[in-house]
């Protein structure tokens, strides 16, 4: 057992809708989220680059201790996170999109899967897609996850811009959309205008999260019982002190999403 906490990190604010569920679910665990604002995006990026971004991100949380190393960014993930196991003795728990619960759900038509270009083209996707996804549609979105970053999850440049992006699907049925980028959580409502109601919006949250507490398990670096856990730590690569206030407030509205 032990009281050190646990590391995110993303690109920016989008890790936060992880952490909120990691708050909840793993509620004895203290967290450190870095946010890498001053290099955002990564969704558009060389893999290289992002291997090096993700890799400084995860030095940053290494100073603070951290027994684990939770990349709360799909992007990140399928540059860095096979790499970083090879590297590291620490666990180290990646998200990917949600297409294998959302192909075993029952209904006819399309799964719309929502990400950013680099997490669509590289193979770790690629290989999801030959096991799951006979009816999966992989959508790029670019622009999307700037809007989460402006505080803008809904109004009308949102809407402009999932119009764009999804209104060429949506003349054939569509049985799920997968939030395939950490980002994406927080415009749930925004998406789920465009489409008929109840359509399941699924992202890889809460199964990153039960991951991160097997591993946890596993290795025995669990929070004692005496610890009270909760605390959060907000680390930025921008130095811009108005962006911790803006994960705070981002992070009251993940956890009131839940
Ligand atoms: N939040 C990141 C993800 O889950 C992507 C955002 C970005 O493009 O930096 O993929």
């Amino acid at each position: 057992m032990t009281d050190r906490p646990v590391g995110m990190l993303d690109s920016g604010l989008g890790g936060i809708s992880v952490l909120a569920q990691a708050l909840r679910d793993l509620p004895r665990e203290d967290y450190v989220y870095f946010g890498d604002t001053a290099h955002i995006p990564y969704g558009d990026k060389d893999p290289a680059e992002v291997l090096r971004l993700t890799r400084q991100g995860v030095d940053r949380l290494l100073a603070y201790g951290c027994k684990a190393i939770v990349i709360a960014c799909n992007t990140a993930t399928s540059v860095a996170a096979a790499q970083l196991r090879q590297e590291m003795t620490l666990p180290v728990i990646g998200i990917e999109p949600a297409l294998k619960p959302a192909s075993l759900l029952p209904g006819e038509g399309q799964i719309l899967v929502l990400a950013t270009r680099v997490t669509l083209k590289l193979p770790k996707f690629q290989a999801l897609m030959e096991r799951y996804g006979n009816h999966a549609v992989p959508v790029p979105c670019s622009g999307l996850m700037e809007c989460v970053e402006a505080g803008q999850l809904e109004g009308e440049r949102v809407n402009t811009l999932l119009s764009e992006l999804l209104t060429p699907y949506l003349d054939k049925p569509v049985k799920a959309v997968v939030l395939g980028c950490t980002h994406y959580p927080f415009l749930k409502k925004a998406i789920a205008a465009f489409l008929p109601a109840g359509t399941p919006l699924i992202d890889g949250n809460a199964g990153t999260v039960r991951q991160l507490g097997r591993r946890l398990a596993e290795e025995d670096l669990q929070a004692s019982s005496e610890h009270p856990g909760g605390k959060v730590t907000f680390l930025t690569s921008s130095e811009d002190p108005a962006t911790v206030a803006r994960m705070e407030a981002m992070l009251q509205t993940a956890l009131r999403s839940l």
